[in-house]
């Protein structure tokens, strides 16, 4: 692994720029009430730790686990839910939290699973949107930074489990 070859892509000062103007719209667009943010694992928990320190809104946080990707960098096609939330969440103000969007068959599933429950809104929060790469169309509410294809890691996004620790993103070189 020491043996993978990146460059970077976005360096700390950066994300932690654009995270803060994220959060600052987020407060601003549920000014005054309390959202409920839910995480994709395991990719979004480092975004989404320091996107809810910058809000300027109180919000409860809850999980979920959708796979999608078998070992490698090819999405299976198809999303299953692995752990579900532990939260009521009818009648609440819903903000996903993902790390990144490629085919956006992981968020069209969760989208759909998460409506069932009745929030009285669901709104999408991705890092990173890789828009080329869809196969089914999908449009996020609040986008960190749009990326053309190839594989990134760091900032909590991996590759075989591999480089989520590190602070900056980088794309991978073959
Ligand atoms: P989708 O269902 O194809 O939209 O895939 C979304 C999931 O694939 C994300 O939650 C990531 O876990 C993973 N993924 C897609 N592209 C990348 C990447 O470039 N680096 C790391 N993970 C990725
Ligand atoms: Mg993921």
């Amino acid at each position: 692994m020491d043996k993978m070859h990146k460059e970077i892509l976005f360096p700390r000062d950066v994300i932690a720029r654009r995270v803060q103007e994220i959060a600052s719209q987020i407060s601003d667009d549920y000014n005054g009430r309390e959202l409920i943010v839910i995480g994709i694992l395991k990719g979004a928990f480092i975004f989404m730790a320091d996107l809810i320190r910058a809000l300027s809104i109180p919000c409860k946080v809850d999980f979920v686990r959708v796979a999608s990707y078998g070992a490698g960098s090819e999405s299976s096609g198809k999303a299953v839910l692995t752990k579900d939330i532990e939260t009521s969440i009818k009648g609440r103000d819903i903000l996903i939290v993902e790390d990144i969007i490629d085919t956006g068959v992981t968020l069209t599933y969760l989208v759909n699973w998460l409506k069932e429950r009745n929030p009285q809104s669901l709104k999408v929060c991705a890092f990173l949107d890789k828009r080329k790469r869809r196969k089914i169309s999908f449009e996020a509410d609040y986008v960190g930074f749009t990326i053309d294809d190839g594989f990134v890691v760091g900032y909590g996004l991996d590759f075989n489990e591999q480089a989520r620790f590190l602070p900056e993103v980088y794309i991978i070189k073959q």
